[in-house]
């Protein structure tokens, strides 16, 4: 296969839609959907210029101070594809006589699209026909078809007639929220039409825009025409051929389209000075360039090879590149969303352009300044300082008619400034004055959209990520990312004013210190129970959605539901907090991304396309590999297997940018927290190799991910700082560096009681004379489900059994009493009381350079220790009083294995106890279980006694044998 291109061999119409969408081509610039040159056939021809956009006032049923005035969409412009062909006077179509052959083919190498079909008239006349389609991705105006047919076994009268279709119109659609457009008239008025000589022309206006464009065709043909005959009427030219049995004809068209000035005419014309050969050598280097640096290859897993390929091609076409355009939802490849620009560009694709091809992140930054004064005026109007971004727009103006998943969103400034951010970062550039500009309104934004309450900076009453919540106190994705965006404000402003450099604006007295407090008190909502941040203020007071009753005929739920009924429950459209814990991946603990991510993983539906590639990440994040891959494969064929149902109207581009990040932020482990690069691979099974490449700082990184090792080169630029997993290392010039990811042995974790000795008993006494002295039942079935278990959730295990409810008081004086108790009954412990072998092995991993730590839940584990005399043998001993949560979560686990600075998947945890077990998983290492198997299920291995342990059998346990 080649991985290289996308086609199909056999034509099957009911994909027609869908394939239009998918053959697209575009250069940032003009877009020319994938739709058959003739009109019959063919579902939706579309032709679009990004950013070419008409507007009319928003009809509100019922209006309100502030709403956004007017919708912008951007428009279809008059066809340049359309070329119609009679054979013997018969038209050719697919629908027509037969088609013996069909094929399409969009090739990523070389930017073209070609289409074949073998086909005969009802007449019994057979032609072949062979189109050539391009959009020059060095001239952005220009475009060019070939046409070619030839006459297959008799001599043959042909006519082709090209036209510049000025009929066409937007799609409009009334039931989905998400495609059509709303004109109450066409929009595109066309005020000249000429033919001159083998040249179309038209020039229009957007009747309420005021934009200006300008259309050309000029043709060639590779043999004298019988007659080439023009209609004005429908800016058209014929041309009839006669052609031999065997002989054929090609028809080239120079197209160009131009919405700054009336250059059209000319560009055609200059395009077609050259041959269409020169021009696919151009197109063709260009792309050569990107993909020495932009090619994923994947060994083992064609499918998504070519897919990846396939997206990243079409964000490639997607994206503006001129600084006054930038990549709408749905690229240049439909009308869906209104060819709209959203957050979509600086959250998801944007990363991926810092990473491949800098110039177009930076450019797609530059348009978010290009439309600063714009959002100053928003701001204004939404009573508010500084700048605010509209959700989603064309020309920089909101347009969003449903504020409470639109204009709410106000995180849209921290997104842009955590994309300016990155791309700082990314490419190791000074931030130049407009972006410091743009982090200085969006960071008086936020002061004059927050209040300090109670010694908080509060948020309210704004919509995070997840539209199935909307309007609400502190959404912590929105506080989190704001208070990013305030951090770098301040960075940026702190580091021109120490270099006396002048700031493009002038603070007011005391305004750094107030961005310095609001981000210092940042109210980030967090449930201490559960040990997670509750998405807002209100989230975990909220129902569960009903999921096991709502049949899957009634998803996605947005289609299906009204808003506030989705609103009152507990469920996401996409990930919200998981989402700032990637993006913002250094300021929480593994445990907590771990935590979290499983805590929202079963409220969120996925029914956004921006959803699947951030769970695949976290879930790579969280050691689930297998969960990992199975999101992956959801996002990375989501447009070419249509599972949404609607790539009809354009293609995903987040989700397709977001493949990219699942591949090289999930399954690389790539992080560039802060501008620092590191990796973390976990190739998935089903694949043999992964190679990619990345350019940081103007030098460009590869990275070669085998089942069991990864090696890092540096193919250009003078030296690179990398970090693999936890060590730092730098690359010269061409050099490599090589490690292996086979687990090996390197750090054992113990667990304490009932591990390294017997105090589960002493544990056990203590809590039986509390429970007696209060009436609770307790005995030694009831203990075993306080093995591994905190003091505090021994009691509620206790209480539970008992149906009581304490008050925390209450709790408080019986855990002092029964800890009391515990620790007086320590002072018989010696040494002696250490199972037996514990010192042999200790001695033998010392000797081997095993590192060697305590996980112990007990906030006695030290004075534990000592009393055994084992104390000094540990390399580190995790405190539990420092942990987030305790056992069956990962936290002491995790943190023992950071602190003997041993890589997780290295480490092995030995545990007497189901949450202990538990614990171990959840931190992505071997479990040994000491006790019975039943007791402890998800153990790798289970022993009866700590005296069966040795070293051996902790390193085959940690290489999977
Ligand atoms: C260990 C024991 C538990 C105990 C817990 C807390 O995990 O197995 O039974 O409840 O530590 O101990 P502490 O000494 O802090 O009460
Ligand atoms: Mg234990």
């Amino acid at each position: 296969m080649d991985t290289m291109s996308f086609g199909y061999a056999e034509y099957d119409p009911s994909q027609t839609p869908h394939n239009e969408t998918l053959f697209t081509l575009a250069n940032g610039y003009l877009g020319l959907r994938g739709d058959f040159e003739e009109a019959e056939g063919t579902y939706h021809k579309g032709t679009y210029i990004n950013g070419f956009y008409d507007s009319e006032p928003i009809i509100y049923g019922e209006s309100a101070y502030g709403f956004a005035e007017n919708h912008e969409t951007i428009l279809n412009l008059p066809d340049p594809k359309r070329i119609e062909l009679e054979v013997g006077n018969l038209p050719f179509s697919m629908k027509r006589g037969v088609v013996h052959a069909s094929s399409r083919s969009l090739n990523y190498r070389t930017g073209l699209l070609t289409r074949t079909v073998d086909w005969s008239s009802a007449q019994g006349d057979r032609v072949k026909i062979t189109t050539e389609r391009m959009v020059s991705f060095t001239e952005k105006h220009c475009a060019l078809i070939t046409y070619t047919v030839e006459a297959v076994d008799k001599a043959l009268f042909i006519k082709l007639t090209s036209f510049l279709d000025v009929g066409v119109r937007n799609r409009s659609s009334k039931d989905d929220p998400r495609v059509g457009s709303k004109f109450t008239s066409n929009p595109l008025v066309i005020e000249h039409f000429s033919i001159e000589e083998e040249t179309l022309n038209f020039s229009a206006k957007t009747r309420n825009s005021g934009l200006s464009l300008y259309g050309s065709a000029f043709h060639t043909i590779s043999k004298e025409a019988l007659a080439v005959t023009p209609s004005e009427r429908d800016l058209a030219l014929s041309y009839t051929f006669s052609l031999a049995k065997g002989e054929s004809v090609t028809l080239n068209k120079f197209i160009a389209y131009t919405s700054e000035d009336d250059s059209a005419p000319f560009r055609a014309r200059r395009f077609a000075q050259e041959s269409f050969a020169f021009h696919a050598q151009e197109q063709e280097a260009f792309l050569s360039e990107f993909w020495k640096v932009g090619r994923i290859l994947i060994e083992g897993d064609e499918s998504s090879e070519q897919a990846l390929q396939f997206n990243i091609f079409h964000l490639l076409q997607s994206c503006g590149r001129d600084g006054k355009s930038s990549m709408a939802a749905k690229g240049l490849t439909g009308e869906g969303y209104e060819g709209h620009y959203f957050w979509d560009t600086e959250a998801y694709a944007l990363p991926m352009f810092c990473y491949l091809k800098p110039d177009i992140a930076k450019s797609l930054l530059d348009y978010r300044f290009s439309i600063l004064d714009k959002a100053r005026l928003r701001a204004k109007k939404m009573s508010l300082e500084g700048a605010l971004f509209p959700w989603r727009t064309i020309s920089g103006e909101e347009c969003s008619a449903y504020y409470p998943a639109g204009t709410a969103q106000y995180h849209i400034d921290a997104d842009i400034l955590y994309a300016v951010e990155k791309y700082l970062a990314a490419t190791g550039d000074e931030a130049p004055s407009t972006y410091v500009e743009m982090a200085i309104e969006s960071a008086r934004m936020w002061l004059s959209l927050g209040s300090f309450i109670d010694g908080e900076f509060c948020i309210n009453e704004v919509t995070g990520p997840d539209e199935y919540t909307a309007c609400v106190n502190n959404n912590a994705y929105t506080n989190l990312m704001a208070q990013n965006n305030l951090k770098f404000a301040i960075t940026l402003v702190e580091s021109y004013q120490q270099q006396d450099k002048i700031l493009p604006l002038v603070l007011e007295k005391d305004e750094l210190e107030s961005w310095k407090l609001a981000q210092k008190t940042m109210r980030i909502p967090f449930d201490k129970r559960l040990g997670i941040y509750a998405q807002d203020d209100s989230f975990l007071k909220k129902a569960d959605w009903p999921f096991a009753t709502t049949p899957k005929s009634k998803h996605p739920l947005l289609l299906h539901f009204h808003p506030l009924v989705i609103y009152r429950h507990r469920v996401l459209k996409q990930p919200d907090l998981v989402l700032a814990q990637f993006f913002l991946s250094g300021l929480f603990t593994k445990a907590e991304r771990i935590r979290n991510f499983s805590f929202y993983e079963p409220y969120t539906t996925g029914d956004s396309s921006l959803s699947h590639c951030i769970q695949s990440i976290m879930a790579s994040d969280s050691f689930q590999s297998l969960k990992a891959w199975t999101y992956f494969k959801k996002t990375v064929r989501l447009d070419i297997d249509d599972s949404q149902g609607n790539s009809v109207d354009g293609i995903h581009t987040a989700s397709m940018a977001g493949s990219w990040m699942a591949t090289v932020y999930g399954f690389a482990g790539f992080r560039d927290w802060k501008g620092t690069f590191s990796f973390d691979p976990k190739l998935p099974s089903a694949w043999k190799a992964l190679t990619f490449c990345l350019t940081l700082h103007s030098s460009v990184l590869k990275v070669e991910l085998r089942p069991d090792t990864v090696i890092y080169t540096l193919m250009t630029g003078e030296s690179i700082d990398v970090i693999h997993r936890n060590e730092n290392f730098t690359l010269k010039h061409g050099e490599s560096k090589t490690f292996s990811l086979v687990p090996k042995l390197g750090g054992v974790l113990f667990d304490l009681d009932g591990v390294l000795c017997d105090t589960a008993h002493l544990h056990y006494k203590a809590w039986k004379q509390v429970s007696d002295e209060n009436l609770l039942h307790f005995d030694r079935e009831v203990n075993k489900g306080l093995l591994g278990v905190s003091r505090e959730a021994s009691l509620q295990v206790i209480l539970d059994h008992n149906e009581a409810d304490w008050p925390q008081e209450k709790r408080s004086e019986v855990l002092k009493k029964k800890n009391d108790a515990y620790v007086a009954s320590l002072d018989s412990i010696t040494p002696s009381d250490l199972f037996p072998g514990v010192l042999d092995l200790l001695s033998d991993l010392k000797t081997h350079g095993v590192k060697i730590a305590l996980a112990s839940a007990s906030k006695n584990a030290r004075t534990v220790c000592k009393k055994l005399g084992i104390f000094d043998r540990f390399d580190a001993i995790a405190d539990i009083t420092s942990v987030q949560k305790p056992k069956p979560e990962p936290d002491i686990f995790l943190l023992a294995s950071e602190q003997i600075g041993v890589w997780y998947t290295d480490c092995v945890g030995v545990e007497d106890a189901k949450a202990g077990i538990e614990a171990i998983k959840r931190s992505g290492m071997p479990a040994v279980g000491i006790g019975t198997k039943s007791e402890l299920p998800g153990s790798d291995i289970v022993l009866s006694g700590t005296k069966e342990l040795t070293l051996e059998l902790l390193k085959k346990v940690v290489a999977g044998r």
